[in-house]
């Protein structure tokens, strides 16, 4: 794919399809008035077929007047001065009105759009990641690969008003192919099966990711290194799987050494059964899922390398199966955590905050900046805030709100959680230091006050995903959520 942008005169552009803008109560954006001027004809044909520039309303056009591209996409963003959001969701609906054309090149005139707290480089990044994610299919696992996607563009030009804007309309395409690139492989691990996509396979993953590029290193450590480390709690949800686990350490540097990282952790788990706390066996499929968390920071390292922006982030994920067998933990089992803190084992369904735990404890060692755990960690977040917003919790209120910012930047949001002590002696034990459960109340509070007593030594964010990595039903499959938001946020702290 191929990503240009220029001023555009849209009466001379031969693109296979030329997409301008259109506004409620007959507003034309530049390029479709110069159309109009030119063949007299769009404001016609607008009002033949009854298009009225509502908000993600399109109208496809074959060889119009006063133009030379093949087609005329007239794309409707409702008031001149649109939302964000309302932005984004039209061009979706472009690219879902193109969906059966077989359109190579394709030429967006942005003219001088005007979205209010939105930069150039903003509305250019978000047509290159609408755009990449809609070229995702999971195939890996049909053996009939299908016919190649009708809709299959290989060049997109944005067309600035003026040359000042070309700039940042082009930085902002590269971030947003990158951010595609990135989140399309969250999407893609998250799809894989449990069966595929195991601790290993992530390992060798993040081989891959490392492989040929100088600002990336990847060391996998195994499950003797980890038990010299004490790491007591992960290893305790991985002692009932034939599979390893694998604690994955990936350093992107892109400045100076002296600058302290943002690390990013993310629970790998490939696939959560609940171990001896059996789940019920309806919809257990979608606990492949479960390392959505570690393939969003995945998604994240894949696109740094492509960006090479000036800032160091680690990754570090910890991956493992939960499996219920003899040699599984038994709920009231007590471990031991790498931060030395006991646990007592009161479900093993609650396995995520085992493996977090001492990944977050492991984090200590690079002095971060910031940590910033991603993890579908409780069903109990999905009741608080359904799909529409990540749950966020954090021990510092200027971090939240530079993750919230990101969120609405990018229209990925997460939504702040407390935590306050009064949850915490929901974790009591009776024979432990803490519990890994808190009963029936505030599960999502329990489980981010379970973490909390392992960041006590950095300035620390955790994002619960469960109810955004992931869509069910017909349209099942891995959303790359929180990648967008994660990029938004590591590009600030670049610049
Ligand atoms: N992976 C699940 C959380 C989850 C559930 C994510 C449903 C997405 C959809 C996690 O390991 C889990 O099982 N959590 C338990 C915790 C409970 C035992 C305290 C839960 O949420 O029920
Ligand atoms: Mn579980
Ligand atoms: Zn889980």
């Amino acid at each position: 794919m191929q990503y240009t942008a220029k001023v555009v005169n849209a009466n001379t552009d031969r693109s296979d399809c030329l997409i301008v803008t259109a506004f409620e109560g007959d507003q034309w954006s530049a390029s479709a008035s110069a159309l109009e001027s030119k063949g007299g004809q769009l404001a016609a044909l607008c009002k033949r077929e009854g298009f009225k520039g509502k908000q993600g309303e399109t109208l496809l056009l074959h060889t119009p007047e006063g133009t030379q591209a093949k087609r005329v996409l007239v794309l409707g963003l409702g008031k001149l001065q649109p939302s964000p959001s309302a932005y984004q969701s039209a061009l979706g609906k472009a690219l879902e009105a193109l969906k059966n054309t077989p359109c190579k090149s394709l030429t967006l005139c942005l003219d001088e759009l005007n979205i209010e707290g939105r930069d150039a480089r903003w509305l250019a990044r978000q047509v290159a990641l609408t755009l990449g994610m809609g070229q995702y299919r999971f195939t890996r696992c049909k053996s009939q690969k299908g016919d190649a996607p009708p809709f299959a563009p290989t060049k997109l030009t944005v067309g600035a008003a003026k040359k000042s804007l070309t700039s940042d309309f082009q930085t902002g395409l590269r971030e947003g192919a990158a951010m595609a690139k990135g989140t399309n492989l969250t999407r893609e691990l998250g799809d894989l099966p449990g069966n595929i996509c195991t601790p290993s396979y992530l390992a060798t993953e993040a081989r891959r990711l490392g492989r040929g590029q100088k600002k990336l290193s990847t060391k996998i450590l195994d499950e003797k290194q980890m038990k010299e480390l004490g790491m007591g709690a992960l290893l305790s949800v991985s002692a009932g799987s034939d599979q390893p686990a694998k604690l994955i350490v990936m350093e992107y540097r892109g400045a100076a050494k002296s600058q302290k990282p943002v690390v990013l952790v993310g629970k790998g788990i490939t696939f959560d059964t609940g171990g001896i706390s059996l789940k019920p066996g309806a919809g257990m499929d979608e606990m492949k899922y479960d390392m959505g968390g570690a393939a969003s920071v995945f998604g994240c390292m894949q696109t740094l390398v492509e960006l090479e922006p000036n800032i160091n982030v680690v990754a570090v994920v910890a991956a493992s199966e939960n499996m219920p067998s003899g040699g599984a933990t038994k709920p009231g089992d007590i471990v031991t955590s790498m931060s030395g803190q006991t646990i007592e084992v009161l479900n093993t369904d609650a396995e995520g905050r085992l493996v977090l735990c001492d990944a977050l404890t492991y984090a200590e060692r690079f002095k971060p900046k910031a940590v910033v755990d991603v993890a579908t960690l409780t069903g109990a977040c999905i009741m608080a805030l359904g799909s529409h917003a990540s749950g966020l919790y954090s021990n510092r209120d200027e971090l939240a709100e530079a993750l919230l910012a990101a969120g609405e930047e990018s229209g990925d949001r997460a939504w702040r959680m407390p935590l306050w002590d009064e949850y915490q002696k929901q974790l009591d034990s009776n024979f432990a230091d803490m519990a890994n459960i808190g009963g029936r109340e505030a599960g999502s509070v329990t489980a981010a006050c379970f973490l909390s007593r392992y960041t006590q030594k950095y300035p620390w964010a955790h994002l619960d995903v469960a109810g955004t990595a992931w869509r069910s039903g017909s349209a099942k499959g891995a959303t790359g959520r929180p990648v967008p938001l994660l990029m938004h946020y590591l590009l600030k702290q670049a610049s």
